[in-house]
């Protein structure tokens, strides 16, 4: 398929450039420079050093091959390099951009609204903000203490001074109590849910966080940007969401139910380069009332003068934005439709490991988890003697084995690191002293395949973890 995208690429050079031979297949093509040559091998061998990120051996971190169809849509679009900033940078890509959008307000169930791609995550969460902020008048932001690190980097660059942690309770979700609390002190302007938490992957409770906002009235954005993509796996084809019964084995009732009003929410960050299998560089935030991207308009004299379509760059926070991400996501979006019976059967695996892997260390006996999933992350620690720093010292051991410490790790995981109050609530039997954080190993199931080779992987991993003793042999 590459080897097509080639020839047309080259067709359409040498159609619109007049039949100019140097500027498709130069005199060159089939000799490469000797620097490029030399570099690109230089380049090949220092990759090779990199950590198994392809592997179902590493589970450290929300690293995703990207699809298939992600690469060959990308590098499609990319020959010719155009820019989503303006229309007339990506006439072509712009509308693709468009339809992406809409694939992603129907998998988040947003019946209207609008939306763009971002380069991440973080410029999506700081895009909504930005628009609140200018947009919605005064009062506070609130998000919960287990909030990816960019909400507090956000309200930094936007001098958003006040704003505040809600604490989370034992399954790292934002405490409704604490909440209704923080929303009794004052105006707010914003509060923030997650959808999938970067630490653990918990899902606020949306339904309550939702009679909270008729109550009291603020913009709720969601961070969704590592679980929005996973709601596929609860979307029936025709875009409603499937009966409770039929995904129980998937994720957490409380997620369940998150995801069944997620569409009622103001605004959503979700990100193809995680759970959309989008190589790095694309996020999206979507927001369900339109007017609001009137807020962010800014023009310029020199570009944006085709009118009648959308130039995206109006009303973004980022300048030159890639034409070959809207490409690669629109392309696995038509193969692997948002959907139950598309990408969604990835996500039920990803899903599905998790859980396995849950019920597998159940039953060992050895370690115990942080909380059980809502989602495909797991996180759980080796109790030890019985107190925190015995835990962190047997846990600490694992990870020393099974992380990117250990060059010939069997498995790279990762590790998560609980406040002295997230430690007090979700090991509450562990004695401890002032202060002290338990430090658990993260499993992100982000890849599909744990599950399968008859789990075979899941075996290897569940053996992994038990071969290693306490003092790190
Ligand atoms: C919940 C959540 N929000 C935001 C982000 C930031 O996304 P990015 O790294 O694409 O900027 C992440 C990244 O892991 C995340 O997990």
């Amino acid at each position: 398929m590459l080897r097509t995208v080639l020839l047309r690429h080259i067709a359409w050079r040498k159609k619109t450039t007049g039949g100019d031979e140097s500027l498709y297949a130069g005199p060159d093509a089939d000799s490469p420079a000797a620097e490029f040559e030399s570099a690109l091998c230089e380049l090949l061998d220092r990759l090779d050093s990199q950590f198994p990120y392809a592997s179902p051996r590493y589970a450290a971190q929300m690293l995703k091959d990207p699809s298939l169809p992600y690469i060959a849509g990308h590098f499609a679009a990319m020959l010719a390099n155009p820019n989503n900033h303006a229309f007339e940078g990506g006439n072509v890509t712009t509308p693709l951009e468009m339809e992406v959008v809409d694939d992603l307000k129907r998998l988040l169930g947003f019946t209207a609204g609008w939306g763009h791609l971002t380069s991440g995550g973080s410029l999506a969460n700081m895009e909504a903000l930005w628009a609140v902020r200018d947009g919605g008048g005064e009062g506070r932001v609130l998000f919960s203490a287990s909030s990816h690190y960019s909400w507090k980097r956000i309200c930094s660059i936007l001098r958003v001074t006040d704003f505040a942690e809600v604490a989370v309770d034992a399954r790292q979700r934002m405490d409704l109590g604490a909440l209704r609390r923080s929303l009794g002190e004052g105006k707010t302007l914003m509060v923030m849910a997650n959808l999938g938490t970067t630490g653990v992957g918990a899902v606020d409770p949306l339904p309550e966080i939702l009679a909270l906002r008729n109550e009291f009235g603020f913009h709720l954005h969601v961070d969704a940007a590592y679980g929005g993509y996973l709601r596929a796996a609860v979307l029936s084809g025709n875009g409603e969401i499937r009966p409770r019964g039929e995904v129980a084995d998937l994720l957490s009732p409380e997620a369940y139910d998150a995801m069944a009003v997620l569409g009622e929410v103001d605004s959503a960050t979700v990100d193809p380069h995680k759970h959309g299998a989008a190589a790095y560089g694309v996020g999206g935030v979507i927001f369900r009332d339109e007017a609001l991207r009137d807020v962010l308009l800014n023009t310029c004299p020199y570009t944006y003068h085709v009118r009648e379509q959308p130039n995206i760059g109006m009303w973004q926070l980022e300048g030159s934005r890639p034409g070959a991400a809207a490409a690669g996501v629109w392309l696995a979006h038509r193969t692997m439709p948002l959907h139950a019976g598309g990408m969604g059967r990835i996500h039920a695996e990803c899903l599905r490991s998790a859980r396995a892997l849950a019920s597998e260390l159940s039953s060992r006996g050895r370690y115990r988890l942080v909380c059980p999933p809502d989602l495909d992350i797991l996180c759980f620690f080796d109790p030890g003697d019985g107190t925190v720093a015995g835990a962190n010292e047997a846990t600490g051991a694992v990870y020393r084995r099974l992380s990117v410490e250990n060059p010939d790790a069997p498995f790279v995981l990762s590790k998560f690191v609980l406040t002295p109050e997230a430690t007090a609530a979700s090991a509450p039997d562990l004695s401890r002293n002032t202060g002290e954080e338990l430090v658990a190993l993260r499993a992100v199931f982000i890849k599909h395949w744990a599950l399968l080779g008859e789990g075979r992987y899941l075996g290897m991993l569940v053996d992994a973890l038990h071969d290693v003793d306490s003092r790190g042999r």
